[in-house]
């Protein structure tokens, strides 16, 4: 029988990336492609998801009629998908995404509510390529290649647009996600792909992490010590129990936070669109 894996460290992820769409009202959960890296504001970050997903798009092959959507978010890839004329399967491990998924596109795709690592009810071979649009990172590599070999048909492609890790992260405070990028290519040699393309936007997409910094500074931090406030007025007792437990966390969050610029984000890691052919 095959290993079912865990939804629990996802989703944290998930209702993060749900916060994110619902209180910013943002279409899209990946990054902002800036073609202008000096006009970073909440309305450019809406225009360079945009131009994220329309680069992506651009990249699939002439080819192709059939797309598994890893990781589909809101739905909003998948759309454009079908209003292409694509046929679009979606993944996602959380109830409230697929819901949306399936609102998006009018329910003209076939959904699956779990980690694409479980999925066992897609024909094996029937795909002509799988996305990964900035959800790579979260599949564990092992079982990942295994369904990428499975489902894909001979000289499908696999087509990814995420951050991997190109140094060790050294930095306590630096976020660890992302995959390896040399242990990345390994295994997709070992899974006998050949890497078609490759296009580094690093530059282009860093300034995503500056304005999400910004955000949690000028927004998310102030609105969260104002409710301190409040409650350090008018329940003395619950705030002193709170702030015994809490202070070292909300220390650690503000160093973490303060590790997400941009700058750092291109020391530690690099964004790439990889396109890959399994042989
Ligand atoms: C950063 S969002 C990207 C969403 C969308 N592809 C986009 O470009 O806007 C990551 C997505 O991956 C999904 N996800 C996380 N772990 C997953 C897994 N193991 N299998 C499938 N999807 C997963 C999340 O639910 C979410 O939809």
């Amino acid at each position: 029988m095959q290993t079912k894996y865990n939804h629990k460290s996802s989703y944290y992820n998930d209702i993060a990336l749900k916060l994110g769409h619902q209180l910013l009202g943002i279409k899209y959960l990946h990054y902002g492609y800036f073609e202008d890296i000096k006009n970073i504001s909440l309305e450019s970050l809406q225009v360079a998801q945009e131009v994220y997903a329309k680069r992506l798009i651009s990249k699939i092959p002439q080819d192709v009629k059939t797309i598994l959507d890893v990781g589909c978010g809101t739905g909003e890839i998948a759309r454009q998908l079908v209003e292409k004329g694509y046929t679009v399967i979606c993944v996602a491990p959380d109830p409230y995404l697929i819901q949306k998924t399936i609102e998006n596109t009018n329910n003209r795709v076939k959904t699956f509510t779990d980690l694409y690592e479980n999925i066992t009810d897609i024909e094996p071979s029937s795909v002509d390529l799988i996305l990964m649009s900035e959800s790579c990172q979260y599949i564990k590599p092992d079982p990942g290649w295994e369904q990428n070999k499975k489902i894909l048909r001979k000289g499908g492609y696999l087509l990814v647009c995420d951050f991997f890790k190109v140094r060790e992260i050294d930095d306590p405070h630096m976020s660890k996600s992302g995959q390896p990028l040399d242990n990345f290519y390994e295994r997709a040699k070992n899974a006998n792909f050949t890497l078609l393309s490759e296009e580094d936007i690093t530059a282009n997409v860093a300034p995503t992490m500056t304005l999400t910094q910004n955000l949690i500074y000028e927004k998310v931090f102030p609105i969260g010590e104002a409710i301190i406030e409040v409650i350090h007025r008018r329940y003395p007792t619950i705030y002193k129990i709170g702030s015994y437990f809490l202070s070292e966390k909300i220390i650690k969050l503000k160093n973490k936070y303060s590790a997400l610029g941009a700058d750092k984000f291109c020391y530690y890691k690099k964004y790439l669109t990889l396109l890959f052919q399994k042989n």
